[in-house]
């Protein structure tokens, strides 16, 4: 059991909901999202249901990967306000009782920020340690085999100072040196700037890239490697991410957050299930709150992989750690297109019903999908550095569809990368008013979560699972749902015996109030909660 204290934080509840900020709502004409926009959509987001607004990054920033290029960690960048605008954002979601996380980017800076400057301005200066400098090999080339994850080697050599330096992402995203205590001083300041200012938490950027390897030893060849995938994934991380020193850090992370109430972060972790559990902490050192499990991204969409991914997550946390759930972001194909608009709301019932915190990324809710975008207009780097592989991440991140009109009401100029043909038909206005709709669906399912204990706190146990459904069962002070979510077009029955219960909610409406004992029977792309008689069994 859990200390009564730490039983129900907010962030266990509650849904928190992404916002890329240049693809939200524009209020200045300019085409690109900002701070006032997302300030005037607050509205929205309350009748959503949303527990915490998670943002990416609207700080300075040269924009050479859209804000993930830092190049003052305690400003707004003009392209999306001021500090007024950003403290006037909090204000207003605070009094309508909604958090906010801001995204924290430790492990590089942009390459023009004052620190960068500094450290590549000469040898000895003093700021030269706070990023990662190394001598060429005898032959000239760099000082090993390690890879950028938006193409090319990790090392940019530096002619001035004739010494690389490394980059785990673009070379404008020099690496911090998070060896040097000085570092990390400055950036757990940062964190207490935006804490001080009443921020509720972090999602921590690239969490498990911050250490890496003190002899810098070669990565492995990734013997699994497919010219389709990322040049990245040519060699395996082994020595680049992931190093066991990261956790001493993570830890003294939690206890900046920690002397302040009911704060959390989420960190960006894309690894093997028990390698992301470490990242948890211990029962007596804490790690992050949450790290995101991104299985529903990662895995097929396939029942049986995906019921095993479940129980084993669920085995696997340690007694202290809360469970969590996506389904898309910033950096991955939205779920839409991933598992066709058919299975959306059975993702939806999956994410909201699963044990743990759920992340919607925004626009999901509405069915968006991938934004098809001419070679000629592809902005994101990764894609620019790779052409041919489909890998930009631009198709995900295009405007909000909020109505029919001109700009689908995300701007009145152009918008800087183009809306979906489809906004007259899938926008919030139309999904508002359509009690069937995606919007519906979601704004009942993150109401029932808000409302019934047992979807937010109840314990969970498997059901059933073939190769077309999954069912499970959540349990709370004699309250038990059982929910089952067919996973393919195709209709099938769950093969057990189910216990008699009542259709609470599902993808049929007309199923609604149905009682069900024995057999269940589900049609394609359909997904329902029964609430199971209390004592039946
Ligand atoms: C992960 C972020 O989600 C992604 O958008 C970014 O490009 C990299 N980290 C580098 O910061």
């Amino acid at each position: 059991m859990e200390p009564a204290q730490e039983s129900f934080h907010w962030w266990k509840h509650g849904v928190i909901y992404q916002i890329y900020p240049r693809s939200f709502q524009d209020s200045n004409g300019d085409g690109i999202g900002d701070l006032e926009g997302i300030r005037r959509r607050i509205g929205y987001l309350k009748e959503l249901g949303i527990a915490a607004v998670w943002l990416s990054p609207m700080f300075p920033s040269p924009m050479f990967d859209f804000g993930y290029d830092i190049s003052d960690y305690t400003g707004v960048d003009p392209l999306f306000g001021t500090l007024e605008d950003f403290d006037a954002l909090l204000n207003d979601l605070h009094a309508a009782g909604i958090k906010l996380l801001l995204d924290f980017v430790p492990n590089h800076t942009s390459h023009l920020h004052p620190w960068f400057l500094e450290s590549r301005s000469s040898r000895n200066n003093p700021k030269r340690d706070w990023y990662l400098w190394q001598d060429a090999r005898p032959d000239g080339s760099a000082p090993n085999n390690w890879l950028a994850q938006f193409g090319g080697s990790a090392w940019e050599w530096d002619e001035a100072t004739g010494q690389y330096y490394y980059h785990a992402f673009l070379k404008e995203q020099p690496d911090l040196n998070w060896r040097n205590p000085e570092v990390e001083k400055a950036m757990f300041d940062v964190l207490r700037f935006w804490l001080d200012r009443g921020v509720d938490g972090f999602r921590v950027d690239a969490l498990t890239h911050l250490i890496k390897d003190i002899h810098l030893r070669d990565n492995p060849p990734n013997p699994d490697y497919h010219p389709r995938q990322s040049d990245y994934d040519q060699l395996l991380p082994a020595y680049s991410a992931d190093q066991p020193e990261i956790h001493d850090i993570v830890r003294r992370m939690r206890r900046v957050l920690d002397a302040y109430p009911e704060r959390m972060m989420v960190g960006e972790v894309y690894l093997p299930v028990n390698r992301m559990m470490v990242y948890y902490g211990t029962d007596d050192s804490r790690g992050v709150h949450l790290p995101f499990n991104f299985q529903l991204i990662t895995l097929p969409w396939n029942a049986p992989q995906i019921a095993a991914a479940i129980d084993q997550y669920e085995g696997a946390l340690p007694a202290h750690g809360w469970p969590n759930w996506v389904l898309g972001n910033h950096d991955q194909p939205r779920i839409a297109s991933r598992v066709g608009a058919d299975q959306a709301k059975v993702a939806a019932l999956l994410l909201l019903t699963l044990r743990g915190t759920p992340t919607v990324y925004y626009g999901d809710e509405i069915g968006m999908r991938d934004v098809p975008i001419h070679p000629d207009q592809v902005r994101d780097p990764q894609g620019l550095n790779m052409p041919g592989k489909n890998l930009s991440r631009d198709p995900a991140r295009a405007p909000m569809q909020w109505d029919g009109g001109p700009g689908a009401g995300f701007t009145g100029g152009t918008p800087w990368l183009p809306l979906d043909r489809n906004f007259p038909r899938v926008n919030v206005e139309r999904e508002r008013l359509d009690p069937h709709s995606l919007l519906a669906f979601y704004r009942h399912l993150i109401a029932l979560r808000a409302r019934e204990p047992v979807v937010a706190e109840g314990a969970y146990a498997p059901f059933y699972a073939d190769t077309q459904v999954i069912a499970f069962l959540r349990e709370n002070l004699g309250q038990r749902l059982l929910v089952a979510v067919n996973l393919t077009h195709k209709p099938c029955h769950v093969g057990r015996h189910v216990p008699p219960g009542t259709v609470l909610i599902g993808t049929v409406p007309e199923r609604e109030g149905e009682r069900v004992e024995g057999t269940l029977g589900l049609a394609g792309d359909e997904g329902l909660i029964l609430r199971l008689e209390t004592g039946s069994s």
